[in-house]
């Protein structure tokens, strides 16, 4: 077993730092806000992520776990890696902030006095390593210190709602090293998760830098195809859910990240897109596609809030919005660069009153909109106030309404930004249902109807 350092207890420091202590390590998180700490030692985890708090309140009991605030305290039991789990968020042209990054490789070299490993698990860009390296190696050359520092790459690929079961079992480790023992104990460490189907990639250390920004944004760039793709659905009259069923079937494609919305958002996809575009400006090597990855998912936010308030004209400026769902998607509470702030933000200077409910996320989009909006308790609460409902995340419980649900709403109107239900069904039922790509959708034909009462071809039915 081994004894570990994490740096940041965010949703990748923490769910790292508690997934190795269940293993049985010791792990040190060094976390620089007290206030986290202390909630921490409580047993509660300062954001929403589905069954963390069960490993980290084992992980406390079995005092395999431990937290302090800075990092010569988190030096003190010698650990044999270190890992660097600070936030790398946009800078305004786009690149990666470092300096969380470049303050904790600092605060290495000025407080470590044994050979060590340190590991980047936050996304940077390619070369980071290399600079934390020199950073920690120019403090120690002050301290006149010589150590045997070792500096990894070892991308994390977790993704919030889903995080303790991703780390658990991941699909694939990827570790970036330049050194055999760096590898080795890598692989000691992770040995525990690499289950039958389940990879340990050794690779050099910028190509492990590189395959996370690749992994973000080949995700966006799906999620940005299928939604430019979903207006010529609408224009040429098919319907994107349909089109997206006879994509996925394809083995080589296959379904995940394929559904059309009011775009992607959350503290990954944005930035590291972003972040891939400036690292080709740096290289001389416009990346275009990362930048039209962008483009084309502000474009679709932007399209969503027009609709919204072109259909309402200055009326909107009498109207209670009602939306459900604020988090940047479901089983998170995180709303960093989530849809709903751009969509609230426009309404309100529009003039129209928001009602909003989201439990989980609530309490974020407080700390931004305070009383400039009102939050609802329930779902129904919304239906009840308001005139229109616009739905910017897919939480399971909206699926349990129905069009007779929506009935209650002043103007029987719904804007959904995450095609939630059935168009066809929806407008049968006397609602204008607004949707991304199913607006020419028309009644489910079934493969099982008796074929006298259907006058489908088998070709159009076999498709379907
Ligand atoms: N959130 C995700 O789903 C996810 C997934 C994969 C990778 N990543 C990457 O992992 C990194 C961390 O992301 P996150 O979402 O966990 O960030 P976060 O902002 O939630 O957490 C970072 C934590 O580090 C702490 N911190 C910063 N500097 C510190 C220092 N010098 N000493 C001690 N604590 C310090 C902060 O107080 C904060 O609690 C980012 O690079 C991100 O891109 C995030």
């Amino acid at each position: 077993m081994l004894s570990i350092m994490i740096i940041g207890a965010g949703y990748v420091g923490l769910v790292t730092g508690a997934c190795f202590a269940q293993k049985g390590n010791h792990v040190v998180i060094v976390e620089r806000s007290q206030e986290k700490i202390n909630q921490l030692l409580q047993g509660k985890i300062p954001f929403y992520e589905p069954h963390l708090d069960e490993i980290v309140t084992q992980a406390l009991r079995e005092k395999t776990l431990t937290f302090v605030n800075n990092i010569q305290d988190g030096l003190k039991d010698h650990p044999s890696i270190i890992f660097l789990c600070v936030g790398t968020p946009s800078l305004p042209n786009g690149a990666a902030d470092l300096s969380y990054v470049e303050q904790a490789a600092l605060e290495i070299g000025q407080n470590v006095n044994h050979d060590v490993l340190v590991v980047n698990k936050s996304t940077v860009p390619v070369g980071t390593a290399h600079k934390v390296k020199n950073i920690i190696q120019s403090a120690l050359t002050k301290r006149s210190i010589t150590l045997e520092i070792n500096v990894a790459s070892n991308p994390e690929f977790l993704k919030e709602g889903d995080a303790v079961n991703d780390f658990l079992h991941p699909d694939r480790i990827v570790v970036g090293v330049d050194a055999e023992n760096a590898a080795h104990l890598l692989h000691v460490l992770y040995k525990p998760f690499i289950t039958p189907g389940r990879h340990f990639l050794c690779m050099n250390i910028k190509s492990a830098e590189l395959t996370k920004y690749a992994s973000n944004a080949m995700l966006a760039l799906r999620i940005s195809f299928m939604n430019q793709l979903s207006h010529l659905a609408d224009l040429a009259g098919a319907d994107i859910d349909q089109v997206k069923r006879g994509m996925a079937h394809d083995k080589r494609i296959g379904s995940y990240f394929l559904n059309a919305g009011v775009g992607y958002g959350g503290s990954c996809f944005p930035k590291d897109v972003a972040a891939l575009a400036h690292m080709g400006t740096e290289y001389h090597f416009p990346m275009t596609l990362a930048q039209e990855i962008e483009n084309v998912n502000h474009v679709q936010r932007v399209w969503f809030i027009n609709r919204i308030t072109t259909h309402y004209g200055p009326a909107i400026a009498q109207k209670t919005v009602g939306i459900w769902g604020l988090a940047f998607k479901p089983e998170t509470d995180d709303i960093r660069s989530a849809p709903s702030i751009d969509v609230i933000n426009e309404l309100l200077a529009k003039g129209a009153r928001v009602i909003a409910y989201d439990t989980v996320a609530e309490a974020n989009i407080r700390a931004i909109f305070g009383d400039r909006i009102t939050y609802a308790s329930t779902a129904r609460d919304v239906l009840q106030q308001a005139d229109c409902l616009v739905i910017l995340t897919e939480w399971k419980e909206f699926f349990t309404f129905g069009p007779s649900d929506f009935m209650e709403l002043k103007d029987k109107t719904i804007f959904d930004g995450r095609n939630c239900f059935d168009p066809y069904t929806m407008k049968a039922a006397g609602l204008q249902y607004f949707c991304v790509g199913r607006n020419n959708s028309s009644k489910a034909i079934s493969t099982t109807a008796h074929p006298r009462k259907h006058k489908t071809s088998q070709a159009t039915t076999a498709s379907l």
